[in-house]
């Protein structure tokens, strides 16, 4: 059973939010507006997730937030470790903001999230961005009230990344994005080592929140209006393995499923190895659950998935997804590729095409290896040059792009229900959405129906989404 965080050490965090807002209530009846802060997420939903926390903590301290950093009285970046490029866009950001701060010295600058978890980006940040006014990792988050606070008040960094105890902090303050749609956590950390991956550095090992949490959760996004809950956990095949009930995912789902209010239910990640028959009976019966599942496979070759120590060959993956297909036929797949993996080779990469022609996956998401130092991989050599790599990334996307094309066009003369997101980013009398099986609608239409489930014909398939128009 995992730890959770005290009822006193929480109420502690509140007394400095408590303090922060008492300030900052001086500070804007002198200055006739709030103090403003920025934050900005980088990768995962499980950080989108945080940094909704994050803002509940800021706005319950008293906070307005801005999207400028000129503004901005405090800045957090909540990060990715995941690959290299989201550590470079941090640092380059730290970069402008030194500019920004030399004229505005009041201003706080707090990185937090997985990337600080890693020891050596912290001693970078102390080194060589000395701008930096807070550093704290993904255990600490609820700790940020008393760590802003001191970040404000002490004329030095302020640093924890202790990530001894790895506790479940419920109740922290949130400040949710969407009124319809939310993101339940269900648990955190992953325990399984994939070779290339710093997940479990930076993230801990698996924890459970309880199955009473998750729902009372639910249920009270519910009481908001909210109707669609997407479970989020690196691996929630494993949820409950660490909980003293025998709640698995399968029954979590089936739990959530008979909430009333609850329109739809989605979930990830699913790990290939753990995906079981009884969570794949969950998935067919419970009426709510989205005919969608995101499984990542990583790499169709053999070797390869045994040197990224995922526990699974491409036949065991193979015969889970015809079974997938077997028991759900209308199902929506995805997945994750990792292309240039350092043993891989020419004749390895073809047995990742060959995964995508058999399963023919309604969409992938692609990354290129990025080396993550303290990982097994990273000792690696490599097989294929920089150039190659990049030919084989674009042959994945040909391949998958004509396979998507094909997957959206069987949606023309179906009827989907979309929740409308929003208005489309080029068109003001469009409206954007997504079906159950989390395609992109776009349909036209009036504002009025934002946030409502809306009967649509498709009528158009592109690579990426559907047209249609509202079904009489
Ligand atoms: N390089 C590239 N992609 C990675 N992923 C995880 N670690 C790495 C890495 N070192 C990808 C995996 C995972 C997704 C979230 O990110 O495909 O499923
Ligand atoms: Fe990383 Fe593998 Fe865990 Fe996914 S399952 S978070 S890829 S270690």
């Amino acid at each position: 059973m995992a730890k959770l965080i005290t009822k006193e050490q929480m109420a502690e965090q509140e007394s400095y939010i408590m303090k922060l807002k008492e300030e900052n209530m001086r500070y804007a009846a002198q200055n006739g507006h709030a103090k403003l802060a920025l934050t900005e997420t980088y990768g995962c939903q499980q950080n989108e997730n945080d940094t909704e926390r994050i803002r509940g903590m800021l706005r319950q301290a008293g906070f307005d937030f801005t999207d400028d950093s000129n503004k901005a009285d405090v800045v957090i970046y909540n990060t990715c470790a995941v690959r290299e490029n989201a550590e470079q866009k941090v640092f380059g950001r730290l970069g402008i903001l030194k500019h920004i701060k030399e004229e505005r010295k009041d201003m706080v600058i707090g990185v937090c999230g997985c990337m600080v978890q890693q020891e050596h980006i912290t001693e970078k940040i102390k080194k060589v961005h000395e701008h930096v006014d807070l550093v704290f990792g993904t255990h600490a988050l609820y700790k940020m009230p008393e760590l802003l606070y001191r970040a404000i008040h002490e004329k030095k960094t302020v640093v924890d990344i202790d990530s001894s105890d790895g506790a479940i902090a419920e109740d922290i303050p949130i400040m949710r994005d969407d009124d319809k749609k939310a993101w339940v956590s269900v648990m955190y950390g992953c325990n399984n080592f994939c070779s290339y991956c710093i997940v479990p550095y930076v993230r801990g090992r698996e924890r459970s929140r309880t199955p009473e949490a998750v729902i009372a959760e639910v249920k009270e996004l519910v009481a908001r209006g909210c109707s669609e809950i997407a479970l989020l956990g690196q691996n929630v095949n494993s949820y409950g393995k660490d909980l003293d009930t025998d709640v698995d995912f399968a029954d979590l789902i089936r739990m959530v499923n008979d909430i009333e209010g609850v329109e739809r239910i989605r979930f990830m990640t699913s790990h290939p190895k753990d995906l079981s028959d009884k969570l794949i009976d969950a998935i067919a019966e419970c009426d709510k659950v989205c005919k969608q599942l995101h499984l990542p496979v990583q790499a169709g070759s053999n070797k390869i998935l045994k040197e990224m120590n995922r526990k699974y060959t491409k036949e065991d993956y193979l015969a889970k997804i015809e079974k997938v297909k077997k028991r759900i036929p209308n199902i929506s797949l995805s997945t994750d590729i990792i292309v240039g993996f350092p043993t891989e080779t020419k004749e390895d990469f073809e047995e990742t095409l060959d995964v995508l022609r058999k399963v023919e996956y309604d969409n992938i998401f692609s990354f290129i290896y990025s080396r993550r130092e303290g990982t097994p991989a990273a000792k690696l050599d490599f097989v294929l040059t920089d150039e190659e790599i990049h030919e084989n990334f674009n042959k994945l996307l040909e391949v998958q792009n004509e396979i998507s094309k094909r997957k959206n066009e069987a949606y023309v003369g179906r009827v989907e229900k979309v929740l409308v997101d929003g208005v489309s980013k080029n068109d003001e009398t469009t409206l954007s959405g997504r079906c159950d099986s989390s395609k992109i609608v776009n349909f036209k239409g009036d504002k009025s129906l934002i946030g409502k489930y809306i009967d649509v014909r498709i009528t158009e398939a592109h690579t990426w989404s559907l047209n249609g128009e509202i079904a009489e």
